[in-house]
């Protein structure tokens, strides 16, 4: 992809293609094959040579940094075609020593994986599969307000490149549209008691998804059926980078940031106040839901008084 972006312009024979990746025509032709399968429009074979008919819609790092220069995140941009999660390539990376910023990114992940053991349904291209690696000076308290920050910047970043999508946060990590999922994120930290080592914000969002196995039908969705229309992968995953390095630099360079960001959040979750629940937590209770607390757990007002949620699932009544 790389050489064939360098030389977009030009015809580039299988030879030179060859000899630029340090391969033979043969395995050329295979990895033209293979392109072509993720979307990728190339012109031409074997015996003419190969130009890109148009710059792909994939996560490469090429198409990205330009995007997202001055983040935390510019410089840092790991791609795979291929991952098994890439929270768990991030969670090695930071225990390996990665820099705060370092972002990986997949076309397709084999054993992408949600809350609670649950998998998370990662079709090839069709998607943003990206986990990135902070390491905040924060106790790991504070953490929950992070990855409601992470839910936030999916809302700012869809509801920037098109106003009219009817994107909505779910207490806590689920962004949806009309009431179906399209974005799901998993956060997972190393820390000692009062310290955080680093963080791993896996953000998983149904982009382009054309449909969904049986399964899933009833509960998600896709940018692309809830809007009616394609989106720009690149452009997305841009917007996702720059919203969540504004939310994150506020939350730990101000500390009016924190009551900002819970604040926001219930502005954009209306399961948050006053909706009638059912939580899936200690066997499971029933109440009105009545905002965020300091720390951003969920209140709920059941018949015997005022509970907290701290990881259950909250679903409408
Ligand atoms: C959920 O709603 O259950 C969280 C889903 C998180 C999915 C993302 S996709 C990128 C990253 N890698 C993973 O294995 N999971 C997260």
């Amino acid at each position: 992809m790389r050489v064939l972006m360098n030389y977009s312009t030009v015809v580039i024979s299988g030879t030179k293609l060859a000899q630029e990746i340090g391969t033979t025509r043969s395995e050329v032709w295979r990895l033209v094959q293979q392109l072509r399968t993720l979307g990728v429009e190339i012109a031409g074979h074997p015996s003419s040579g190969y130009q890109l008919s148009a710059v792909p819609d994939l996560l490469l790092p090429e198409l990205i940094e330009p995007l997202v220069r001055g983040t935390i995140f510019g410089g840092h941009i790991h791609h795979y075609y291929r991952a098994g999660s890439t929270n768990n390539i991030a969670l090695e990376a930071a225990a390996a020593g990665a820099p705060e910023g370092s972002v990986f990114l997949a076309e397709q992940q084999t054993a992408g994986r949600g809350r609670g053991d649950h998998l998370w349904h990662s079709a090839e291209s069709a998607g943003i599969y990206c986990s990135v690696v902070l390491r905040p000076k924060l106790p790991p308290a504070d953490v929950l307000v992070l990855s409601l920050a992470a839910g936030l910047a999916v809302h700012e970043a869809v509801t920037e490149s098109d106003a009219t999508a009817p994107a909505e946060l779910k207490w806590p990590n689920d962004v949806l549209i009309r009431g179906k999922k399209f974005c799901g994120i998993l956060t997972e930290m190393s820390a000692e008691a009062t310290r955080v080592r680093y963080i791993v914000v896996g953000i998983g969002i149904n982009v382009n998804h054309e449909r969904f196995p049986a399964e899933l039908q009833e509960s998600a969705t896709s940018l692309r059926l809830g809007t009616g229309r394609h989106w720009s992968r690149v452009d997305l995953c841009a917007a996702l980078l720059k919203s969540l390095d504004r939310e994150y630099a506020a939350l730990i360079h101000d500390s009016g940031a924190a009551d900002q960001i819970l604040r926001r959040f219930e502005e954009h979750a209306p399961m948050a106040r006053g909706a009638h629940v059912l939580v899936q937590e200690n066997g499971g209770f029933e109440g009105v839901t009545e905002g965020l607390d300091p720390r951003g757990f969920l209140r709920v007002r059941t018949a015997q008084g005022l509970r907290v949620v701290y990881s259950g699932t909250v679903r409408l009544r």
